[in-house]
């Protein structure tokens, strides 16, 4: 019999991948999601051959129903204090309480191991979270993987700025950035729900490159020269998030506001969040897309050389 596993966030950008990849591998997926998720996201998952079971993360009884027999848990979750602590625990709570193995929690994130409280908002509160996973009687497993490479590095910013040939960086173009492309992480994170021995922490990239590796690699696949262009050092980039968040203290209430992307930056171009090792080789059946990959399928910097 296939092992089950559950997905919390299952509609979502990775739920939905994550879903899609943990069939690939012939696990039986619990695809959790809410009541007022809508037909046409239920049949998507369905089609994905997800069981979908419509549950409230509210009721405690009814969550750990939903999630009994499966070896893991995969939080896919994405939001502030409500979901990432508080609905992840209540995630947390249930899991324990159906005697799941393993939860893999939604971090998916650079290593935010090695920050301070206060470098990264988002990443506090999944700091936060972590406490409590490494206090239950439960396996817990973070996914570091870096940026999504593909939603970074597409050429709309932040790094590519396509239409002016050119690459942006803060304080050094030479740091070196962890990437992973969303579907690998699903892969991947797949790969580690069905892992009876996972280890607490993964770290994964698909590819680990510095802004003058982009600068060089969209030059050589475009046939057009890529400059490098400096927004300014890590300190100044430190300044314009707090000058940022004072300036709008409603960006608080939001996921992804600008001050927030601009933490993202700061934690990758002042190498505080960079991976120290690597744990790809953990999963033989991996096929990492690099950079040149994805560069590679870029139609805006393949219509360069077409003008
Ligand atoms: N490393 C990177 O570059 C990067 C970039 C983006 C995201 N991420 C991380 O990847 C993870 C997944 O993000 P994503 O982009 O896939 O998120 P997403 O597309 O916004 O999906 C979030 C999922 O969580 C569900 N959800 C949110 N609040 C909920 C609640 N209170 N109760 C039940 N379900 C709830 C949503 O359900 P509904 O569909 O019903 O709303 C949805 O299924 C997050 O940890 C995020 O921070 C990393």
């Amino acid at each position: 019999m296939s092992k089950i596993i559950a997905v919390a966030g299952a509609t979502g950008n990775i739920g939905t991948r994550v879903v899609r990849a943990l069939g690939q591998q012939g696990a039986t997926v619990r695809a959790l999601v809410r009541a007022s998720t809508k037909a046409e996201a239920r049949t998507e998952l369905e089609r994905l051959g997800a069981e979908v079971v419509s549950v409230d993360m509210n009721n405690a009884a009814a969550l750990s129903a939903a999630l009994e027999g499966s070896e893991s848990v995969v939080s896919t979750l994405s939001g502030l204090r409500d979901v990432i602590v508080d609905t992840q625990s209540k995630l947390l709570d249930a899991a324990v309480a159906a005697g799941v193995p393993r939860f893999i929690a939604s971090d998916f994130a650079c290593d935010f191991t090695r920050l301070d409280d206060g470098e990264n908002r988002n990443f506090d509160l999944r700091r936060e979270f972590n406490q409590r996973l490494d206090k239950a009687p439960i396996a817990g497993t973070s996914i570091f993987n870096g940026g999504f490479a593909d939603m970074l590095l597409s050429g709309q910013g932040p790094f590519f700025d396509i239409s002016n040939r050119r690459v942006q960086y803060w304080e050094s173009p030479d740091q070196a950035m962890d990437f992973t492309t969303m579907n690998d992480v699903a892969h991947y994170t797949a790969l580690a729900a069905l892992d009876p021995s996972a280890p607490r922490a993964l770290r994964i990239a698909g590819d680990v490159v510095s802004a003058r590796d982009m600068a060089a690699l969209a030059t050589e696949i475009s046939g057009v020269e890529f400059s490098l262009f400096r927004l300014g050092t890590a300190d100044e980039l430190a300044r314009k998030i707090r000058d940022a968040r004072a300036a709008d203290p409603e960006s608080e209430n939001q996921v992804f506001p600008v001050f927030q992307q601009m933490q993202y930056m700061h934690n990758m171009f002042s190498g505080r969040a960079k991976m120290l090792h690597l744990d790809n080789a953990r999963y033989p059946s991996m096929q990492w897309t690099t950079l040149r990959d994805l560069l590679a399928s870029n139609a805006a910097l393949k219509g360069l050389s077409a003008r």
